[in-house]
């Protein structure tokens, strides 16, 4: 997945936003759920010693005494941590009554320690127990059957804290699983969503890839109510496009006709005049003649090659050419073999393409031996799809052009063997339609003996 994706972009922000929601989530709950289990222990230390004061100082006597009834197993089995203790603050020869835990230890008092009363009278402390664990003590002091101005006694209960700690850390540990699996879920959800949401997109490239081949004029199908407008929009441009280059062809058309009545007329008029003027008259007449149809001719490549689509086949395009010309040829017996990958396409108009092999075929034909070779490639370029390129190689075993001789050709008229009919214009005319395709044309020497012109253009998928 790359950087600037949108996949990527979509992922990467799903993703930043978990990252700070799920613990931000993860830590209320783990509060609300901590408080919660220290309110419980506390409920139980008090219900405890509550249990146990009444016990030892509302049974009759003067003493108090140890209750009867064990309330929690743990204050029997030594350093435990739950201990009870029932201690005399007004007179220190009184008896000190302990729970069996607690064996010959005692509890420190919150009571000497000055911590205040709660609400209910009950005093809370966190300490160290007598093996040194951390407990929680609560204790109350009262006398004993209530009486005022009696003896006071504290008593107290304490429980593990390792208690609390053990429980919040086991629910810390399944509730960060929890919350790390909720986190890839979503994340997974999100890849999902997009790679489902951008279906779209890949439905719009493979449309625009039919248009540039040919295989359609517009963008078609139902898309997404959000690219429905690119949609609708890439439409009119392909059409204002084809619009554009219509209206040029038939001004263009429009233009040569014209032109062609009054030139006609002083071509005509110029020949009846034998003078000097007429003479003039006339050869400036046909110059104008050949470049209007020379940029007519220009006009009407440029428009077929803009219009956005087109891809011709090139094996049934060239395979009658190769063969008018074996048959024309036939007295000198010249030989063209013809290679070309199935499938290979021209990404313009057949029309263009036969000219251009028919030129090449043409020459080499005209200057070869006896063998002609023309092989045709298709060349993948840097970016797949956009930059294929249609090679075609026509060989032939004649006599070749020299290096310095071939860099002139491509010019118009110009012709190096005058002996062989013609009109010199054939290279021009693939030079420019090569050029109006974006491609070009190259000549060199072939493993045959005579020249070798190397023609590359665009190729359609
Ligand atoms: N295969 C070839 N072998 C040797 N010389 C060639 C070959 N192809 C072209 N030439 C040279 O290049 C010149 C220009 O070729 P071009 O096709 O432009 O004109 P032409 O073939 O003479 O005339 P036209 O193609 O217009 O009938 C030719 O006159 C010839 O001298
Ligand atoms: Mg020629």
């Amino acid at each position: 997945m790359r950087l600037d994706s949108l996949a990527f972009r979509l992922i990467a922000t799903s993703a930043a936003w978990l990252a700070v929601v799920l613990p931000i989530a993860g830590y209320i709950i783990f509060t609300l759920y901590s408080e919660d289990v220290q309110a419980s222990f506390d409920q139980r230390l008090e219900k405890l010693v509550n249990s146990i004061a009444v016990d030892a100082l509302l049974s009759g006597g003067s003493e108090p005494v140890a209750p009867l009834n064990r309330y929690e197993p743990l204050f029997e089995e030594t350093q435990s941590g739950w201990y009870w203790q029932i201690k005399p603050l007004d007179d220190p020869s009184a008896l000190q009554l302990v729970s069996a835990s607690l064996a010959t230890a005692s509890l420190p008092s919150p009571f000497e320690n000055k911590i205040g009363p709660d609400r209910l009278g009950q005093r809370w402390m966190n300490t160290k127990g007598p093996v040194g664990e951390p407990i929680r003590v609560i204790e109350i002091v009262d006398t004993k059957g209530h009486q005022d101005n009696a003896p006071r006694y504290a008593v107290s209960v304490a429980g593990p804290i390792t208690w609390l700690e053990t429980r919040n850390r086991n629910f810390r540990n399944r509730l960060s699983i929890a919350l790390a699996l909720t986190g890839l879920g979503l994340v997974a959800a999100t890849l999902f969503q997009v790679r489902f949401g951008l279906l779209p997109l890949q439905r719009i490239e493979h449309g625009l890839a039919a248009i540039r081949s040919g295989d359609a004029t517009r963008l078609e199908g139902r898309l997404p109510i959000e690219i429905e407008p690119l949609q609708s929009e890439l439409n009119a441009l392909i059409q204002s496009n084809q619009d554009i280059v219509d209206r040029a062809r038939t001004q263009v058309g429009n233009l040569a006709h014209a032109l062609k009545t009054p030139l006609a007329v002083i071509t005509n008029e110029a020949r009846e005049d034998k003078g000097p003027l007429g003479e003039k008259v006339a050869e400036q007449a046909g110059l104008m003649r050949d470049q209007i149809n020379l940029y007519l001719e220009r006009a009407r490549m440029v428009a077929r090659v803009d219009v956005i689509g087109r891809a011709t086949d090139v094996r049934p395009a060239i395979e009658p050419i190769v063969r008018a010309l074996e048959r024309i040829n036939r007295d000198r017996d010249i030989k063209i073999a013809f290679e070309c990958p199935p499938g290979a396409k021209f990404q313009g108009e057949k029309q263009d393409l036969e000219e251009m092999a028919g030129n090449l075929l043409d020459n080499a034909c005209k200057w070869a031996a006896a063998n002609v070779r023309l092989r045709i490639a298709v060349e993948s370029g840097t970016e797949p799809r956009l930059n294929r390129r249609l090679v075609m190689m026509v060989a032939d075993d004649g006599p070749g052009i020299p290096a310095v001789e071939r860099a002139k050709l491509g010019k118009r008229g110009l012709r190096l063997d005058e002996t062989k009919p013609g009109s010199g214009l054939g290279l021009s005319i693939v030079t420019d339609l090569a050029q109006l395709y974006r491609g070009q044309l190259q000549l060199g020497e072939s493993d045959l003996g005579g020249l070798e012109a190397r023609l590359e253009l665009p190729a359609a998928s």
